[in-house]
C-alpha cells in the first residue's frame, strides 16, 4: 500500500562538510544555511578507525559562529572517549561514536549524555542491528551508514535498505523517540529508498556541494524526491 505525500514527511537533510571549501568554510555554512538544511555534520576522521583524516574540534569552534544551525560530529575514530567532552565545547549538540570503535559503547554514550549532548551511534554496513540492542536506553540517534566510511562521493550500497528497515523496526518496537539516521552515497536517486524503509534523518555530501550554485533548490529537490517514491499510484 502507498501513501500520499501529505503524509510522508522527508527525513531531516543533514549537509556533510567533508566536500566543502574548507577556505570558505564560514560562507559555505551560511550558504547551507540560507538553503534551508536542517542541521550540519562533520565528519572526523582519525586515519586509523578510517584511512582519511580531517578535522578536529577547534575548526568545528572556528565555524560555530558562521551558522545558528545544529552541529553534530560523525566521529570515526579509534576509542573516542577522551575526545567526546570537546566536541560538545566547541558547539556540536550532537556526537556520533562507531559501535565498532568503542570497547564500552555503553560508557561512551552514557558520557556524551552526562556531558549535555545528543548521543549517537553509528553503524558499519557489516556491523548487525544486534550490535545497538542493549545500548537503545542511552541512545538519540542511531546512523546506519550506506556506504563503508572513510570518503565522500561512494557509490550507495542497495543491501543496507533492508537494514534500515529493520532499524526501523528495532526502534518502532525499543525506542521510537531515536532519529533513525543514514549516511553514503544519498541523494536524488537514492534517499526514496531509505525513506521509504523508515529513515528520519539523511546525511548528505556530494550530492549537495555538487549543486553549490544553486544549494536551495538541490534541497528541496532531495525533499520531493524523499518521498516522490510513496506516492499513491
Ligand atoms: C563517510 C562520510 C561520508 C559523507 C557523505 O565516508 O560520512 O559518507 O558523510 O558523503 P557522500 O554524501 O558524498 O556519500
Amino acid at each position: 500500500m502507498t501513501t500520499s505525500p501529505s503524509t510522508v514527511r522527508p527525513p531531516a537533510v543533514v549537509p556533510s562538510v567533508l566536500p566543502a571549501d574548507f577556505a570558505r568554510l564560514g560562507e559555505d555554512l551560511t550558504a547551507l544555511e540560507t538553503a534551508g538544511v536542517d542541521r550540519v555534520q562533520w565528519d572526523v576522521m582519525d586515519g586509523r578507525f578510517v584511512p582519511n583524516l580531517t578535522v578536529g574540534p577547534d575548526v568545528v569552534r572556528c565555524a560555530r559562529s558562521e551558522t545558528s544551525l545544529p552541529f553534530e560530529a560523525h566521529l570515526m575514530v579509534e576509542e573516542p572517549d577522551w575526545s567526546l567532552p570537546a566536541w560538545l565545547r566547541a558547539g556540536c549538540e550532537t556526537v556520533i561514536v562507531h559501535a565498532e570503535a568503542c570497547r564500552h559503547l555503553h560508557r561512551s554514550l552514557a558520557l556524551v549524555r552526562d556531558a549535555g549532548g545528543r548521543a549517537g551511534v553509528a553503524l558499519n554496513p557489516a556491523t548487525p542491528l544486534t550490535a545497538v540492542e542493549h545500548v537503545l536506553d542511552v541512545v538519540d540517534l542511531l546512523l546506519v551508514m550506506t556506504v563503508d566510511p572513510g570518503f565522500g562521493g561512494q557509490a550507495f550500497l542497495p543491501a543496507t535498505v533492508a537494514k534500515v528497515a529493520a532499524a526501523r523496526q528495532l526502534l518502532d518496537e525499543r525506542a521510537p523517540h531515536v532519529d533513525l539516521e543514514v549516511d553514503g552515497g544519498i541523494g536524488p536517486s537514492t534517499i526514496a529508498a531509505v525513506t521509504a524503509a523508515g529513515a528520519t534523518s539523511a546525511v548528505v555530501g556530494s550530492a549537495l556541494f555538487a549543486r553549490r550554485d544553486d544549494l536551495a533548490a538541490a534541497v528541496a529537490d532531495l525533499r520531493s524526491a524523499a518521498v516522490a517514491g510513496r506516492v499513491a499510484a
